[in-house]
């Protein structure tokens, strides 16, 4: 159980006043808030341990490293992940999925197809649009549905033994849409294909089980559970990171350097170039301790109340449509709102609610194609996190009413 007033004290952000009302923040999908403990963390790390890590033998320098490795095992467990070196830090969703894409240019050739879906992120587009254009493979792209639902008949038809790797978002960050990818692993496999999953939108709300999806690849941001910016993690099988050719080459990741020739470490390190974000990378898991903490069945029930509930009160307001899956339980779909009024352009209902202190994001989310799809320039979303309340999902129904009146 939730008890949404208690968990609102740790967060110190969440009782400031914007533009002289309450804030509503209804924009975690792009990223969450911080709790006092993560705030903390950071501050201490910095008056307490700050070194440089793995280098030197020095008292600081060992319990920096120390704590840095601890978070890598405390995230190897929380995911699931078999060992602590297929936890890669990096600094986000964006660097793992360049990591990967970077590296599969040693293994694609003209001819070969690397699949998106419909439902990407840009993030999760432009480095494997990249990558083709770099080797001739081709891009295929997994078709969704006016639901927003990725077409399953097609994904079958169109994965084949051309297709090299996989790679779609656990849920989609502009529409909610949680997709079936332990089935689509499943299906690539069989092909022989590779699967990455990006899980920026999923890790805030559930945990993933990283062998019993049997991805190749798992990639999410700190910023979005919780954590420092900056921060965020790759994971990938031992076999396929042993395979994965380095991506920045400098300090940290090499065994040994002369003119002639460079040897690289061993995993992880062979990926982690140069100084890290040190203190994020301990502070990340603060941050899922602190989750763990309230639990993921509890945050996941709590804000798929706030979900019904937010769906069906603003479905109230006549002339607004919802983008993406019905709401029709837990797996279906996740504590996004995408939505438009009839006639009126969202910036504007944006700009006029942000003047009543709630907070969402308007505009493509980093996902234009979707957009085109639903040939509209963009939606408002309101994204529910554990912190929110059903009072603030009333205030942003009261704040949308008044918007549509004054724009229309
Ligand atoms: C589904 C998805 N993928 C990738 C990203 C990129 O994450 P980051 O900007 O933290 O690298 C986001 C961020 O919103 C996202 O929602």
């Amino acid at each position: 159980m939730i008890d949404s007033q208690k968990i609102r004290a740790d967060f110190p952000i969440l009782s400031q006043t914007v533009n002289g009302k309450p804030l509503v923040y209804f924009d975690n999908a792009a990223t969450s808030q911080k709790p006092q403990v993560v705030i903390d963390a950071e501050a201490n790390y910095y008056k307490e341990i700050n070194a440089n890590i793995h280098r030197g033998v020095h008292t600081l320098s060992q319990l920096a490293t120390d704590a840095y490795e601890a978070s890598r095992h405390k995230i190897q467990q929380h995911i699931n992940a078999k060992f602590s070196h297929e936890v890669l830090f990096t600094s986000g969703t964006t660097h793992g999925i360049n990591l990967v894409a970077n590296g599969f240019a040693s293994f694609l050739k003209p001819g070969d197809e690397v699949m998106v879906s419909a439902l990407e992120h840009h993030s999760n587009i432009v480095p494997w649009q990249m990558l083709c254009e770099k080797t001739g493979a081709k891009l295929v792209v997994i078709p969704m549905n006016e639901t927003g639902e990725l077409i399953r008949s097609e994904y079958e038809r169109l994965v084949s033994d051309k297709t090299k790797i996989v790679t779609v978002n656990h849920i989609s960050n502009a529409l909610g849409t949680i997709n079936p990818i332990k089935w689509m692993i499943e299906k690539a496999h069989e092909v022989g294909a590779a699967v990455l999953i990006d899980g920026a939108q999923a890790t805030p709300h559930l945990k993933p089980d990283v062998q019993d999806l049997e991805c190749d690849f798992y990639v999410f941001s700190g910023h979005k559970i919780c954590g420092p910016t900056g921060t965020g993690i790759l994971y990938g099988k031992e076999a396929w990171l042993n395979k994965l050719p380095p991506y920045q080459g400098g300090g940290e990741m090499i065994a040994t350097v002369s003119f002639e020739k460079t040897t690289y470490a061993e995993l992880p390190h062979k990926f982690e170039a140069g100084t890290p974000n040190i203190a994020g990378g301990i502070v990340l898991g603060t941050a899922i301790d602190y989750l763990n903490a309230i639990g993921f069945d509890n945050i996941a029930a709590y804000e798929h109340e706030l979900l019904e509930y937010g769906t069906k009160r603003l479905l109230e307001i006549e002339g607004l449509k919802i983008y993406g899956p019905e709401v029709s339980g837990l797996t279906q779909k996740t504590s996004v709102i995408s939505f438009n009024l009839d006639g009126i352009h969202p910036y504007d209902v944006g700009t006029i609610i942000d003047k009543l202190g709630i907070a969402v994001r308007t505009g493509h989310h980093c996902a234009q194609p979707i957009m085109d799809f639903f040939q509209i320039p963009g939606t408002l979303r309101a994204s529910f996190a554990f912190y929110n309340t059903k009072e603030e999902i009333d205030a942003l129904v009261e704040a949308v009413k008044r918007a549509q009146m004054m724009l229309s």
